[in-house]
């Protein structure tokens, strides 16, 4: 789905979404997936906006947004770091590593540090997306050389 420029723009296309399914309240995750895969995140603008389009309390549209782990309430920084902490990884030092990247990324303005569910590589375990790709068995000094890495090839 392409990005719209403007909030306008976005408020638009929340209406079209909305519109496409008839305003029904059953179709609420997925407007709240199109919204965030439109926007990055999800706005309060946005979640007020379906709420009033799909005649939902906002406190359930709310509700309902966090209750699932991958919805977000704010941008994602340059960066994300997504720790696995299923079973797998968290035997494996999971919560630490998280712990740890916290500690040495959490603060800067670069890296947004989340943890997520098992994503099917438990044999290779810790597991951290590192915007996006998977790190194996790794640790905070290695998935900063590797986005230097990265930065570096982009230039
Ligand atoms: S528990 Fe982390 S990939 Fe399965």
């Amino acid at each position: 789905m392409e990005k719209p420029a403007t909030g306008e723009d976005c408020a638009k296309a929340l209406e079209r979404l909305m519109a496409r399914d008839q305003y029904s309240p059953d179709s609420l995750i997925e407007i709240l997936h199109a919204a965030q895969e439109m926007l990055g995140y999800l706005p309060s603008s946005a979640l007020k906006q379906i709420a009033r389009g799909l005649k939902l309390p906002p406190s359930r549209v709310l509700g309902v947004a966090s209750f699932y782990h991958l919805f977000r309430f704010e941008p994602c920084k340059a960066h994300t770091a997504v720790v696995c902490l299923g079973t797998a990884c968290y035997a494996a030092g999971g919560s630490t590593l998280m712990a740890d990247l916290q500690q040495r990324l959490g603060a800067s303005a670069g890296w947004t540090i989340e943890s997520g569910r098992c994503i099917g590589s438990c044999g290779l375990a810790p597991i951290v997306l590192v915007d996006g790709e998977e790190a194996v068995r790794t640790n905070p000094e290695r998935i900063l050389q590797r986005t230097k890495l990265a930065e570096e090839k982009r230039q």
